[in-house]
């Protein structure tokens, strides 16, 4: 039987590695629904739609459309939405539109999916950020980073503070997609994700901070840190998140209506300063760098106990810090021809 697939955003980041591991099954039709919007996006649909595969459909489409999302929404087996305005920044300068794509979005998509295909999975890239600044963590400031004083991290118990209109329009995506498990039975999971980083990441200074870094260090180019630096992020590689994915739809009568947190966790974590380090010793370039005022909403230090996922799924990283972004380090080198 073959097992019809719509991802939202699929010409993004995760999405685009999404799109190919599941394209690689020739039981899998894959439909991606995007609108291109993000730079980046065009080269990867180009890619993904010349590599041979004949399992595959592009829908170019905006997810504010409703009617368009309703005709596209047929009976799936499975829908992972990750369309959205992804960048904090931005959402400060546009909070409506970014109210518009990443909230009213996901309910014209939800209430298209309990119409047209309520059976399917359904798969949310939500975000650490639902948790805000995290003010109250017992912090110890050393010479490169923070750290955690009792704590081996954040889990879902956590109290929700939407934090930036980005944190209050992917909160209200988040709650609603639980909601819609409750209320009318849809088979939802919600992934809470940390920094995720792999191949096909287009990062910018506002989003995808571990891309941007790597692309303006092999370009010679000066990067600014927003803050001190010394802020903490546990970072994690877009294929182990993708075998998460996976096993909560293999899962899915065990998990639906659950929502995980997910992310490097505590064995892979950078500061800012860190990477920077790291970036210099594995590139032998010498990095130039520049302080700015934090962003607002900005975690000290953010790292994700992925303990319910160990529990629930047996899922744990398998891809170490170092040896996922040496790899991306040499996926760039490969495919941006203004680097030298
Ligand atoms: N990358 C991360 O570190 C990270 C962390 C936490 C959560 N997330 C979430 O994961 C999801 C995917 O993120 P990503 O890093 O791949 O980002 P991305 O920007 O690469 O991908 C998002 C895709 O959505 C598309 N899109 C944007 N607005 C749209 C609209 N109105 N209609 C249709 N398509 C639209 C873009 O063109 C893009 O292809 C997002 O929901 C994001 O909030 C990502």
């Amino acid at each position: 039987m073959i097992k019809k697939i719509l991802i939202t955003g699929g010409a993004g980041f995760i999405g685009i590695n999404l799109a190919y591991s599941l394209l690689n099954n020739k039981d899998n039709f894959v439909i991606i629904y995007d609108n291109l919007s993000r730079k980046g996006s065009e080269k990867n649909i180009k890619w993904i739609l010349s590599s041979g595969f004949k399992n595959i459909e592009f829908i170019k489409g905006d997810i504010r459309d409703y009617t368009k999302l309703k005709k596209s929404v047929k009976e799936y087996d499975c829908i992972y939405h990750l369309a959205a305005q992804v960048a904090v920044t931005k959402s400060v300068e546009n909070p409506i539109e970014d109210f518009e794509i990443n909230a009213q979005g996901t309910l014209y998509l939800l209430e298209a999916v309990r119409k047209n295909s309520p059976e399917a999975v359904f798969v949310f890239s939500s975000t650490n950020k639902v948790y805000g600044e995290l003010l109250h963590l017992k912090l110890k400031e050393q010479e490169t980073r923070y750290s955690l004083i009792g704590k081996n991290g954040i889990d879902e118990n956590e109290n929700l503070d939407f934090h930036s209109p980005y944190g209050n329009s992917k909160g209200t995506a988040d709650q609603y997609i639980r909601d819609y498990y409750r209320i009318y039975g849809l088979k939802t999971v919600v992934f809470r994700q940390s920094c995720i980083f792999g191949p096909h990441q287009h990062g910018n200074t506002d989003q995808g901070w571990v891309a941007h870094f790597i692309i303006k260090t092999l370009n010679n180019e000066g990067i600014t840190i927003y803050g001190d630096g010394k802020q903490v992020r546990d970072i994690l590689d877009v294929s182990d998140l993708i075998r998460a994915y996976n096993l909560s739809v293999k899962n899915i009568e065990k998990v639906k209506g659950n929502i995980f947190n997910i992310g490097g966790g505590i064995d892979n974590t950078f500061s800012l300063l860190e990477f920077i380090n790291f970036l210099e010793k594995e590139t032998e370039k010498k990095i130039k760098y520049k302080f700015s005022d934090w962003r607002p909403g900005d975690q000290k230090i953010f790292i994700s106990n992925n303990a319910k996922l160990k529990k629930e799924l047996g899922w744990f990283p398998k891809i170490s810090k170092e040896q996922g972004t040496k790899a991306l380090i040499e996926w760039i080198k490969a495919n941006y021809k203004d680097i030298e």
